[in-house]
């Protein structure tokens, strides 16, 4: 049993130690369970030296109590601040999920980036928590992946706060010795400033790039060397790496991450706007596959998309495209006289008697991380890879891979990870 481990199983306090959850350059963190207030929480309990550091724990308990004063949906709400048996530790709401960290590494191994979508989803969120708290004049300072947690409710949340700022000239400066890795720090702060609210928006733009690329934009196995090139390098466009990714995205990371703070987004909330009308652009333009010009008039109904659905069909004989959402499940047929149920892809417009389209035809189910499809039983069958589909017998499919409704080719795309 290591150190960190012996503290799981007993009680301290109101609190119950469950689990070791990892560590950081200043504290280990626990799952911890409040007996009377029956609730779960994350305990951040100092290093043993930064806890026999007197000025430091004045630091940190003034901090904590600031800290203490943020609420917001995007930020880990810290409860409390003690000090038990000489260990100063700090109460936080517990988050249930991985950190951005943790998903970065993983997506690494497995070749693949976090969608789009997904990370613009991520990166507003972090913004409007750092909108929030650079209005109460607090600036994070560490904005980095293990510091945002990703809740397996889907909600964003940013942790620690200003703690960084307590570790100033102890680790942030590259004078000195350097810990933990300077890769998402502005390059004021490499150059030993404390950070403002601007160098937030940097290590925002840097998360922001290495989702979008899947890469870190200056690296190196030594950390003076990573900040060295913050300051010096000239930023490689985003675009070297993944040509087809969006010009107004390039302009945006690229804009986060200017060298010298006056020429980047001055507040957050600016950055903000320009994202949000990104999202906006992309709910009514198609995806860039699409050759829309030989059907327009069709009547499909297209269903509202937010930016996070990124699975489409693609209807490889007319070249139409249609988004659909996540989350929801579609029949696809044809109107009949008066039948009272329309399906909800009604391709009653293509002709969909010549292509031999029954009714009610098949019904595509499209899921968090899969889209199904199952035919119902039609009279002309749905074919995948030459082969008919059973009916009521659901069939994965992937990026790329194309089903007939009878003669009519549909495509399924999907853009959640695109392969690096
Ligand atoms: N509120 C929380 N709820 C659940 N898990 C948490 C919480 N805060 C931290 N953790 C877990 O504890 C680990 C250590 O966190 P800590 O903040 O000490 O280190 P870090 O952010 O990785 O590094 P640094 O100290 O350099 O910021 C995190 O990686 C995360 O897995
Ligand atoms: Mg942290």
């Amino acid at each position: 049993m290591t150190a960190s481990e012996e503290l799981v199983g007993k009680r301290i306090g109101k609190y119950q130690f469950m689990e070791y959850l990892g560590y950081g350059a200043m504290a280990r963190v626990y799952k911890a369970y409040h007996t009377t207030l029956d609730r779960y929480v994350a305990i951040k309990l100092l290093h043993p030296h930064f806890a026999s550091d007197v000025d430091f724990v004045d630091q940190f308990k003034r901090e904590a109590k600031n800290l203490a004063t943020l609420r917001h949906p995007n930020i880990v709400q810290v409860y409390d601040f003690d000090i038990i048996d000489n260990m100063p530790y700090m109460i936080m709401e517990f988050i249930d999920g991985p950190t951005l960290k943790n998903v970065i590494d993983e997506t690494g191994r497995r070749h693949v980036r976090v969608s789009l979508s997904k990370s613009v989803r991520i990166i507003m969120n972090i913004g409007v928590a750092l909108s929030y708290a650079h209005k109460r004049s607090m600036v994070h300072r560490d904005v980095k992946p293990s510091n945002v947690m990703l809740e397996k409710s889907g909600r964003v949340v940013l942790a620690d706060f200003g703690l960084a700022k307590l570790l100033t000239g102890k680790r942030m400066t590259i004078s000195g010795t350097v810990k933990g890795t300077p890769a998402y720090m502005s390059p004021e702060q490499g150059l030993g400033k404390s950070g403002e609210a601007r160098s937030d928006i940097y290590s925002l733009g840097v998360i922001f790039y290495e989702l979008a690329t899947g890469k870190l934009p200056f690296d190196s196995d030594n950390p003076l060397a990573i900040a060295m090139k913050h300051v010096n390098e000239t930023l490689k466009s985003p675009k070297n790496y993944v040509p087809e990714l969006p010009d107004h995205i390039e302009a945006i990371i690229m804009k986060t991450m200017e060298k010298d703070p006056a020429k980047r987004y001055t507040t957050v909330d600016q950055l903000l706007q320009d994202l949000r009308s990104f999202t906006r652009q992309v709910k009514t333009t198609k995806l860039p596959t699409a050759k829309l010009s030989l059907i327009d008039s069709v009547a499909t109904p297209i269903p509202d998309t937010s930016v996070d659905a990124q699975v489409s069909l693609h209807f490889v004989d007319t070249g139409q495209i249609l988004n659909l959402e996540r989350g929801n499940e579609y029949t696809i047929g044809r109107r009949y006289q008066n039948q009272p149920v329309i399906p909800d892809i009604d391709l009653t417009p293509f002709k969909a008697y010549e292509w031999g389209i029954s009714r009610l035809h098949a019904k595509i189910y499209v899921g968090e991380d899969d889209v199904k499809v199952t035919d119902l039983g039609s009279s002309n069958g749905t074919w995948v890879s030459g082969e008919k589909l059973p009916p009521n017998v659901p069939r994965s499919m992937r990026h790329g891979e194309i089903f007939f409704l009878g003669k009519l080719r549909i495509q399924v795309l999907v853009y959640d990870t695109e392969t690096t």
